[in-house]
C-alpha cells in the first residue's frame, strides 16, 4: 500500500511517498542514489546490506520499508563527520580490512552496533559478532584487527 512514511536518515529528518512493502535496499540505492549499501545474496544471509536502525543492525534487502517508519536509521554514507571518517573507516583502511570492498559498508554498520554497545570488546566478542557478516574475498582476519584497533583493545584476548 502507498503511503507516506517519514524516518530519520543519516540525521536527516526524511518523508518518502512509497509502497510501504518495498524493500529498504531498494529505496537507499535506487530512489535515495546511496549505493554504499550493496545488495548480496537479497535473503537477509550475507550482510552485505547492512544499515543501522535504532543502534540494531538491519538487513536492508529483507526489510520493508514500512519497518523504519519513526526509526533513526545510519547507512554508510552518514558514518564521516564533518568530512571525517569514523575511527572505524580509518582503521579499515589502515588494516586493508577488504579486497574487492562488496562486504565492507555491512561490515562496517555492523562493528559500529558491536562498539557502540561494548566499548572494547575481547577477539571472540568480535569474531562472534561478525559471524553473520560475509567475506567471499577472506579478508576476515584484517577485519579483526581493524575492529580491534577501532575499540582500542588490540592487546585484548
Ligand atoms: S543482501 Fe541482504 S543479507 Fe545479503
Ligand atoms: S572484501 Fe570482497 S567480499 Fe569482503
Amino acid at each position: 500500500m502507498r503511503r507516506t512514511i517519514s524516518f530519520t536518515l543519516n540525521g536527516k529528518p526524511t518523508r518518502l511517498a512509497v509502497d510501504d512493502e518495498r524493500m529498504l535496499l531498494w529505496i537507499l540505492r535506487y530512489d535515495l542514489g546511496l549505493t554504499g549499501t550493496k545488495y548480496g545474496c537479497g535473503e537477509g544471509l550475507c550482510g552485505a546490506c547492512t544499515v543501522v536502525v535504532d543502534n540494531e543492525t538491519v538487513r536492508a534487502c529483507s526489510t520493508p520499508i514500512s519497518e523504519v517508519a519513526g526509526k533513526s536509521m545510519l547507512t554508510i554514507e552518514g558514518l564521516e563527520h564533518e568530512g571525517k571518517l569514523h575511527a572505524i573507516q580509518q582503521a579499515f583502511l589502515r588494516h586493508n580490512a577488504f579486497q574487492c570492498g562488496y562486504c565492507t559498508s555491512g561490515m562496517i554498520l555492523s562493528a559500529y552496533v558491536l562498539l557502540q554497545k561494548a566499548s572494547r570488546p575481547t577477539t571472540a566478542e568480535i569474531i562472534r559478532h561478525m559471524d553473520d557478516n560475509l567475506c567471499r574475498c577472506g579478508s576476515h582476519t584484517r577485519i579483526v584487527e581493524a575492529i580491534q584497533e577501532a575499540a582500542g583493545s588490540k592487546e585484548r584476548g
